[in-house]
């Protein structure tokens, strides 16, 4: 199929694009490299510098390039920035999102594939958390993927735009080509990295006193390549229809402590620490159920295991201690 993927030079959109080319999809890249790489787009893969809201480019890609679907993953996506700076989450993830689905309507493209987010839950009353559960975002950025998810139906209904949300846990780790980079970095797992090579001088965790067995923050960190495959399972399975899928490994979790702890042990170096104050913004758990992706898709995490996960990012650290050449971040 012939896909446009928005964001596909960032973080995540980077290896979804490596994955779309591995199963023999032909891959346009739409990105403003406001978060992205030039560097980090898969070799001989088109990429368009544009912003959503240019229509005139938009629509000309969409047709010039004969595309069939689209993968949107360009957003703003860090949870301190959204409570801070909730109008630029806003007019991002919201309006420049619809801009893209209206150019999508005139080119009568009628596939999606939505990145979104766990921040959609807030702070869930239970856990796993299953896509049924109430949606209350506890910051801009959930709000404003949440905002983005109510569109699609109304989408859907007047236009026959089908689509697949899928709401992303922690994403982590790194392929060969592609890992994560932001400047300045607010991810915890690249934080502690830098902090194993000495790179920054302690991590600071944010919150001591969550009601959690350490108190540190629990999230469900999930192999970036693993969350890459199932953005390309959820493009064949828009055939059934549209859907919402969570996207985690499930399980308990890992907390703040637990991340610190296995960055420990697959660098070997010391990780100096500080407790500070919680950061606003921040559920205190936040794990998937991804039942209903492996049931209906038949997707699993291959890769789950948190020392291995840490290890890629290690990895791809070291092979590129000053990240990509280009400097800025991808998101
Ligand atoms: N944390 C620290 N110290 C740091 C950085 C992070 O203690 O220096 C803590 C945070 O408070 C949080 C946890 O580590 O409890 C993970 O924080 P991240 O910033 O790495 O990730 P978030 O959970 O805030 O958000 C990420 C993505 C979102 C995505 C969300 C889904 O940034 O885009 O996961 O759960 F929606």
């Amino acid at each position: 199929m012939r896909v446009l993927v928005t964001g596909g030079a960032g973080y995540i959109g980077s290896v979804v694009v490596e994955e779309l080319v591995r199963d023999g999809h032909e891959v346009v890249v739409l990105d403003n490299l406001g978060n992205g790489h030039p560097e980090a787009v898969a070799p001989g893969v088109p990429l368009v510098r544009a912003d959503l809201r240019d229509r005139t480019t938009v629509e000309a890609t969409l047709r010039e390039r004969g595309i069939e679907a689209v993968i949107h993953m360009a957003a703003d996506s860090l949870v301190g920035e959204s409570v801070q700076k909730p109008g630029k989450h806003h007019d991002n993830n919201v309006g420049a999102g619809l801009s893209l689905l209206d150019a999508m309507v005139t080119c009568e493209i009628k596939r999606l594939v939505f990145s979104s987010t766990a921040a959609v839950y807030g702070e869930p009353a239970k856990q796993p958390i299953e896509e049924d559960d109430p949606t209350v975002p506890t910051n801009p950025f959930g709000e404003t993927k949440l905002a983005f998810e109510r569109a699609l139906p109304w989408y859907e209904a007047a236009h026959g735009l089908r689509s697949a949300s899928l709401r992303h846990f922690n994403a982590a780790g790194a392929s060969e080509r592609c890992g994560e980079m932001h400047d300045p970095e607010t991810h915890l797992i690249p934080i502690v990295l830098q902090a194993a090579a000495g790179q920054r001088d302690r991590v600071i965790i944010f919150g001591e006193n969550y009601p959690t067995p350490d108190g540190t923050c629990i999230r469900d960190y999930i192999h970036v390549i693993d969350l890459a495959r199932a953005h390309v399972l959820a493009l064949a399975g828009l055939e059934n229809g549209s859907r919402i899928y969570n996207v985690g490994c499930g399980g308990a979790g890992y907390s703040v402590l637990q991340v610190i702890d296995a960055a420990w042990r697959v660098t070997g170096e010391g990780i100096p620490v500080k407790m500070g104050p919680r950061r606003a913004g921040d559920p205190a758990r936040l794990v998937a159920s991804s039942e209903r992706i492996q049931r209906e898709l038949g997707w699993e995490p291959t890769l789950g295991s948190l020392d291995d996960i840490v290890a890629s990012a290690w990895k791809w650290m070291q092979s590129h201690p000053n990240g990509y050449a280009s400097g800025h971040s991808a998101d």
